[in-house]
């Protein structure tokens, strides 16, 4: 998704801007660009592709670069093809101008033709371009820069960050958002905006957070806040971030994504710590005191995207077996247009690893207009899902740079867990010692992971390998496992490309087994749990039909117990079920990462992904 940085200081601009585009580019992009006002005139410079590209093109130029102030964009297309003159910034017809833009002007198509009418024209297909022009019309009748880009902005519909500069300021930025993340850094003699705090993160930890409707104007030396509706000045708390902006680095790892893989045991602790009573008791939530629904809902929707849609799908059994409480799991993006019917006794549950995606963040409406209360499950502090749910628990995974989400998901799993059990204990649905007995399996699995993640990366590679050499995979299970087999097959196809699918083990008869052949690998996920029979059965009709089979499974005392049918057996470290589920997890990621290392793929930032889908 889109990345915007903005820098006003005393140091040379350009620097400072392609530095906190790297570190945004794990958002995912197309192309890039950077803008700066000097000697009375803006510059632009653009480039599809990567930012090395951009980089070579900025050394190339003969401009001295000699601005102290200026902004940069990372687009992720949403209007018209990743191309140079779709990139941004934008510059207005007339110079004065230039803008840039993350997310999308819904009614862009009625203010161009509006500003046509009165001669504009344009030169990309975007809606910035058109936006930027009508902050140039409404300057004409307004007195300064901050009350024309007030008047556009308050004409734009649909969700954006947006910034703006100025040739007749060169020291000044503004910016806005609505529905869109951006945030203020505050320095000594140097302010910034960005979509996100590890853009600015080694010049400053001091952070303002925007709400919706919020114009900041920033210089070296000030920053304003303004409301949008009447420009009254607003004023704003300014936070210190605690990050470790090591932590936003590879730290000896070839790839991020191998580095979040091998973060899960430290998220595991992070997930339960100060969580679990002394006396192993019971689980310790203190944000679920806020309200007697969230202590004991009458029943729990769960919405969200992507990889968090699978820990919803995944948890959902736990916590209608432990925590006694009903639960459906749905798409974000379609719950929020087919007119739920939510009970008011029902929690929602937004999970999402960014906070920031567009889908996740309308459901929560859905569930405000409904009179629902919210819960979010979310890793990023202060992100719009953290400050617009009732109440928030935060994952503590870290910053999760890889595009391709992993430890995010082992977190939300931890706390899903975590939750099925309170609300399981304050139903007295646990048997005297039981709940004791897992926390305490459950504390052990951090440390239990470690030992184990080295040799599921060797393991993995070997797996991997053929795994490539198929162009179509099935992923198979039952129970949580299904939910895990969505997880598997999505990992493989947005790292490898190879075509995956993934199905309940029991539905495999009724059609998709027609495609099996010796061509189509089938990865089965039968852990010795509860629907290990029945899995197994389910997997020798793939056998029968002469599908090659790698089986992930425990490793089995019982004689009787062959796995002669599976081309490739895989086994899971012994644990009990769910905690399987944490050490299935990995070695699917892992599978997947070497898989689509093998195939020399980009597994940080593959192809037409974006970290964060901040439009719907
Ligand atoms: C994008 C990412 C996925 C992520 C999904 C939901 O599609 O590429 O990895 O699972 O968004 O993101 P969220 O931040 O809401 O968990």
């Amino acid at each position: 998704m889109c990345g915007i940085i903005a820098y006003s200081g005393h140091q040379a601009a350009t620097p400072i801007i392609l530095d906190g585009l790297r570190r945004l580019a794990y958002r995912g992009y197309d192309s890039a660009g950077i803008a700066f006002t000097q000697r009375g005139e803006i510059h632009v410079i653009k480039t599809p592709g990567k930012l090395e590209a951009l980089v070579d093109k900025v050394a190339a130029s003969d401009n001295p670069m000699l601005a102290t102030c200026g902004m940069g964009h990372t687009r992720w297309a949403t209007h018209g093809v990743p191309n140079q003159v779709n990139a941004h910034p934008h510059l207005s017809s007339g110079g004065e101008f230039a803008l840039v833009h993350n997310g999308i002007i819904e009614n862009y198509r009625e203010i161009k033709a509006e500003l046509t009418a009165k001669g504009y024209t344009f030169l990309s297909e975007t809606d910035t371009e058109v936006l930027l022009d009508l902050i140039a019309e409404y300057r004409k009748s307004s007195p300064d820069t901050l009350t024309a880009f007030q008047r556009a902005v308050l004409r734009a519909d649909g969700a954006y960050a947006l910034v703006l500069t100025s040739r007749d300021e060169p020291e000044a930025v503004y910016a806005t958002r609505k529905n869109a993340p951006l945030v203020a850094g505050v320095g000594v003699g140097e302010n910034f905006v960005s979509s996100d705090i590890t853009a600015f993160l080694s010049h400053t930890r001091k952070v303002i957070f925007l709400d919706e409707g919020d114009i900041i104007r920033i210089t070296p030396d000030t920053y304003q806040v303004f409301r949008v509706e009447d420009l009254a000045p607003a004023t704003k708390a300014v936070q210190h971030i605690e990050w470790d902006i090591q932590s936003a680095r590879k730290g000896g790892y070839k790839h991020f994504m191998l580095k979040e893989i091998f973060e899960q045991p430290l998220v595991l602790r992070s997930a339960l710590a100060g969580r679990i009573a002394p006396d192993w008791s019971g689980v310790l939530l203190p944000e679920m005191n806020e309200r007697e629904i969230l202590r004991r809902p009458g029943r729990v929707r769960i919405v969200a995207c992507g990889t968090s849609y699978n820990a919803g799908l995944w948890a959902s059994s736990l916590i209608e077996t432990w925590g006694g409480v009903p639960c459906s799991v749905e798409i974000a993006s379609e719950f929020r247009y087919r007119k739920p019917l939510l009970e008011r006794d029902e929690l929602v549950i937004l999970i999402s690893q960014s906070g920031e995606t567009a889908d996740t963040l309308a459901a929560l409406k859905v569930a405000r207009e409904c009179d629902c209360s919210s819960l979010g499950l979310c890793n990023v502090v202060g992100s719009s899902l953290a400050r617009e749910a009732d109440t928030i628990i935060y994952t503590q995974a870290g910053p999760e740079i890889s595009v391709a989400s992993t430890k995010a998901l082992c977190s939300q799993m931890a706390l899903l867990t975590l939750l099925a059990m309170y609300w399981g204990e304050r139903r007295g649905r646990f048997a005297a010692g039981e709940l004791k007995t897992l926390l305490a399996e459950f504390a052990a699995l951090p440390d239990y992971l470690e030992k184990q993640l080295p040799q599921m990366l060797e393991e993995a590679k070997g797996f991997a390998v053929r795994t490539a050499s198929f162009h179509n995979v099935f992923f198979l299970g039952r129970g949580r496992n299904c939910a895990l087999a969505m997880e598997g097959a999505l990992k493989l196809k947005e790292l490898s490309y190879i075509h995956a699918e993934a199905y309940a083990a029991g539905e495999m008869k009724h059609g998709p087994i027609a495609l099996i052949n010796p061509d189509f690998l089938t990865i089965a996920l039968i852990p010795h749990d509860g629907h290990y029979a029945k899995a197994y059965s389910n997997i020798q009709e793939v056998a029968a039909r002469s599908g090659p089979i790698m089986a992930i499974t425990e490793k089995s005392d019982d004689p009787s117990v062959t796995l002669d049918w599976a081309e490739m057996y895989w086994h899971i470290p012994a644990a009990n079920d769910p905690f399987t589920s944490f050490l299935l997890l990995p070695m699917l990621q892992l599978l997947s990462y070497e898989a689509a290392t093998y195939l020399g793929k980009d597994v940080d930032q593959p192809r037409n992904l974006a970290k964060s889908v901040t439009v719907e």
